[in-house]
């Protein structure tokens, strides 16, 4: 089993502090990420790459008749889990496993329901996971996968230091072995396994001139500069990029926040599919 404390390929790297930003992106994205969600009628639901608990603790609230079960092949990470869920492993209305996607620990036709947040972009094949979810869904049971499309990502004024940075940090997370525009490809994916009535929504979040309140625009353009930047220590190890770049881009960050005339849209898909009847 992979453990991420000590996994070299994983761009945004393991401290607790990463562990924290986990927690803060859950919340900070859910107005955009939870919405699109279904899973009335359900009693279990599966999220495969859990992490440290952080969409689980969301969905328990806004789902409270539901039963949510994380699976994550990384020890540190579900230890972390176990603290965030404390109350909620202790009530049985959530329950944490340690495995690899592919192998998940559970028999075929087990949950209502099947979730995913930004795993597929750190994964090389992500075939048998996806096999492996429908398995273990019961039969018309749907599955939501939620995913970046790096290549998305559309910043006006130009924000060129940013911009610099950002492919850098989406070719390391390439040479990683994943796909920093996996979002695109899900639908494909999700036939290929199996899945039917697919569909694909854009849920890239997107600050333009109708987000004016300073407070909100400064909130939104801190929770990215965060996100781009929880990449930097690993570029900078590997020298991919220069000490300076990050300054630059925090200066850009800034401008973008002072101009009311700016967007910054980062891209993201949310894709559904169900097992077949
Ligand atoms: C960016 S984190 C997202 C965690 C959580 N879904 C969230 O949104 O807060 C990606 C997680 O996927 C897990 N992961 C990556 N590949 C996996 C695999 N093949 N099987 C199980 N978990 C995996 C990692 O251990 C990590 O905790």
């Amino acid at each position: 089993m992979t453990d991420l404390a000590t996994d070299p390929d994983y761009i945004h790297t393991f401290t607790p502090a990463e562990q924290q930003r986990l927690i803060d992106q859950a919340l900070f994205l859910e107005p955009y990420h939870h919405v699109g969600l279904d899973f009335k009628g359900c009693t279990t639901v599966l999220e495969v790459g859990c992490g440290v608990g952080a969409q689980i603790s969301v969905l328990l609230r806004r789902w409270p008749g539901v039963k949510f079960v994380g699976v994550d092949r990384s020890q540190s990470q579900l230890e972390r889990a176990r603290q965030t869920l404390a109350s909620a492993l202790g009530d049985h209305r959530a329950e944490l496993h340690l495995a690899a996607g592919d192998q998940l620990p559970f028999g075929v036709d087990s949950f209502d329901g099947a979730c995913v947040f930004w795993v597929f972009e750190h994964v090389t094949h992500p075939l048998p996971i996806l096999r492996d979810i429908l398995r273990v869904l019961k039969p018309g049971a749907a599955f939501t996968a939620t995913e970046v499309f790096d290549r998305g990502l559309y910043m006006y004024p130009a924000a060129p230091a940013t911009a610099q940075y950002f492919q850098a940090f989406t070719a390391l997370q390439a040479e990683f072995g994943g796909d920093p525009d996996v979002g695109m490809r899900m639908p494909g994916l999700l036939a290929q396994a199996g899945f039917v009535d697919i569909a694909i929504t854009d849920v890239s979040p997107t600050l333009d001139a109708r987000m004016s309140a300073p407070p909100a625009r400064r909130a939104f353009l801190d929770y990215f500069q965060t996100l781009l930047l929880s990449g930097s220590s690993s570029l900078l190890e590997r020298q991919r990029i220069a000490p300076a770049l990050v300054g630059q881009v925090q200066q850009e960050f800034t401008r973008l926040a002072d101009d009311p005339a700016a967007v910054f849209s980062y891209g993201a898909k949310q894709v559904r599919g169900r097992k077949p009847s």
